[in-house]
């Protein structure tokens, strides 16, 4: 299979946050984020892979600062890893006043998605062609990532199995 360039995916969503993404004191809830973080990661996905792809875990998320009715939030997302089937996308997000111009970094988040072929089964995606040093970085920082996530799976597998092991 060809590969592909990190830019030939990558995305940049932008969206302005309304009184129904928040609570009564004008703080926006952070699942309205999670959901938009989710949206462009599966766009970043579903463009390298070229297929339906679904959501197969999401690392731990922080927000940094609130964000606010009439924010303008931008969702910067690329491709980090490209496995066999699965591949790592990585999502910055950050809140701009764009009456004072200040842009505050709210969030990033990795998440890893699956390809599915038309029987709903993994199926291969192309190989990333990495070209910068700071994607060579990010590539290498995410196969040490997915290398924790797999090895978290396998002991949450063994732990239902025998509850001795559960730490
Ligand atoms: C994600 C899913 C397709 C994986 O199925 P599976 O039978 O475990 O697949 P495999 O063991 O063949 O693994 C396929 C790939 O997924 C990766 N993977 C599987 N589970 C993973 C997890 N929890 N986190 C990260 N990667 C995972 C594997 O490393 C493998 O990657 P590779 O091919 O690049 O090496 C399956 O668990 C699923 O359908 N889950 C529901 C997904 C969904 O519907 N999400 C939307 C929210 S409900």
């Amino acid at each position: 299979m060809e590969g592909k360039k990190i830019q030939d995916s990558s995305v940049i969503i932008a969206q302005v946050m309304l009184p129904q993404d928040a609570n009564p004191a004008g703080n926006i809830h952070g699942g309205v984020i999670m959901k938009l973080i989710d949206t462009t990661a599966a766009v970043v996905a579903s463009r390298h892979a070229r297929s339906n792809t679904v959501t197969a875990s999401i690392d731990r998320l922080d927000f940094h600062h609130p964000v606010y009715i009439g924010d303008l939030l931008f969702f910067r997302a690329g491709i980090n890893m490209a496995g066999r089937t699965s591949m790592e996308v990585g999502v910055r997000v950050e809140a701009e006043n764009y009456v004072t111009g200040e842009v505050r970094h709210t969030a990033s988040a990795y998440l890893t998605f699956v390809a599915l072929d038309k029987n709903g089964r993994p199926t291969p995606i192309p190989p990333l062609i990495l070209e910068t040093d700071a994607e060579k970085r990010r590539n290498r920082e995410a196969l040490h990532r997915k290398e924790s996530r797999l090895a978290e799976k396998k002991q949450e597998a063994t732990c239902q199995l025998d509850s001795k092991n559960c730490g």
